[in-house]
C-alpha cells in the first residue's frame, strides 16, 4: 500500500558516476516497506545515496541501518592496534564514532585528522561490510570531504590483457590502521588483520563485476612475483582512482550517507587541523566475496 511518503520520496541523481540525493524522507520515522524498496533500488543504481537535513539519534541509525541487513559490530582490532582502531567512547559495538575530538587528551573516536587513501571498509577480514552509513555530527569549516569512486566502472577499464591476467587470482587485504600508508608485508605479517579476496568480485546483489582492489589495504597478488605484482597494482590504484569514477561528497551538518562497499572505494581529503569533526558510522555485515 502506498502512503504520502512513498509518492514524495524524489531521486536526484548527481549526474556523474555514482551518487544520489534522496529527498522528501525523514529517517527518524519507520520507512514504509515500499519506499524502503525504492531506496534500496536507488542504492544499486547509483552506489551511494545521502538525505540531506537529517535528525536521528543513535537507535534511530541502526533500526534504519538493520533494514538492509544483519548490522556489523565493530571488527576487534588485536591488543596492540586497540588504541589506534577505536577511542573511548565506542559504547555500543555496532557504532564507531569517526572523529578527530579527544577528551583528555585521549581520542573518543576512529581516524583522528587529516586524510586517508581509498579503501574498503574492513577489506582485511574474511567478511568486509556490505554497507557503510556515516552520519554528519560536527563538521570542520571546510574540507573532510568523502570521495567515492564506482569501482564496476574502474573494472569496465582494466585493460582486458589484464582482465585475463588476473581473473582467478587474489590479493592480500591488510590492514593496521594507518591513514595513508600500507603495511609492509615482506615480514611477517601474522598478527596484523588481513585476507585474500579475489581482484575482480562479483556483486551479490547486482551481479555486476567489480575491481576489488585499493591503495591503502590491497598489497600483495598472491602468486605473482612482487615487482610484478607491484607494478598491477599501482596501475590498478590508478584506474580505481581516476577522477570521472569519483563523487566527491561536500558534506553539511545532518547529512546521512551510505554507500555500497563492494561496489565503491571511498577516501576523506584533508580538513584544518584544530578543527573538530565527528561522525557516527554503522554497517551492515556482509558475506565472504566471490569471483
Ligand atoms: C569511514 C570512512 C571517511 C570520512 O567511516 O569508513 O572512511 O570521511 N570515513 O570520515
Ligand atoms: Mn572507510
Amino acid at each position: 500500500m502506498l502512503d504520502a511518503a512513498d509518492i514524495a520520496i524524489e531521486i536526484v541523481p548527481m549526474g556523474g558516476p555514482c551518487g544520489a540525493e534522496i529527498r522528501g524522507v525523514d529517517l527518524s520515522r519507520p520507512m514504509s516497506v515500499a519506499t524502503l524498496a525504492q531506496v534500496q533500488k536507488a542504492w544499486n543504481d547509483h552506489l551511494v545515496i545521502f538525505f540531506r537535513g537529517q535528525d536521528v539519534t543513535q537507535e534511530q541509525q541502526l533500526a534504519f541501518a538493520g533494514r538492509f541487513g544483519e548490522l556489523g559490530a565493530r571488527k576487534q582490532a588485536p591488543d596492540r592496534l586497540r588504541e589506534k582502531a577505536e577511542g573511548v567512547l565506542q559504547l555500543d559495538p555496532k557504532i564507531l564514532l569517526v572523529s578527530n575530538i579527544k577528551m583528555d587528551g585521549v581520542p573518543i573516536g576512529a581516524f583522528g585528522d587529516g586524510d586517508m587513501w581509498f579503501h574498503i571498509d574492513s577489506g582485511y577480514s574474511q567478511r568486509p561490510y556490505r554497507y557503510t552509513f556515516l552520519y554528519g555530527v560536527e563538521l570542520p569549516s571546510s574540507g573532510g570531504n568523502t570521495l567515492f569512486s564506482n569501482m564496476y566502472k574502474a573494472y569496465d577499464a582494466v585493460p582486458e590483457r589484464l582482465k585475463k591476467h588476473l581473473a582467478g587470482k587474489r590479493a592480500l587485504h591488510i590492514h593496521e590502521y594507518k591513514r595513508t600508508a600500507q603495511v609492509d608485508v615482506d615480514g611477517d605479517i601474522s598478527d596484523a588483520p588481513h585476507w585474500y579476496h579475489p581482484v575482480f568480485i562479483t556483486h551479490p546483489y547486482t551481479g555486476k563485476t567489480a575491481l576489488f582492489v585499493d591503495r591503502l589495504m590491497t598489497a600483495r597478488i598472491e602468486g605473482v612475483p612482487k615487482a610484478e605484482s607491484d607494478e598491477i597494482l599501482a596501475e590498478l590504484y590508478e584506474i580505481g582512482e581516476r577522477p570521472e569514477f569519483i563523487y566527491a561528497h561536500d558534506w553539511q551538518l545532518g547529512d546521512f550517507v551510505m554507500w555500497d562497499n563492494l561496489a565503491t572505494i571511498h577516501a576523506r581529503t584533508d580538513f584544518p587541523r584544530g578543527e573538530r569533526r565527528l561522525m557516527r558510522r554503522c554497517t551492515v555485515e556482509g558475506e565472504p566475496v566471490r569471483e
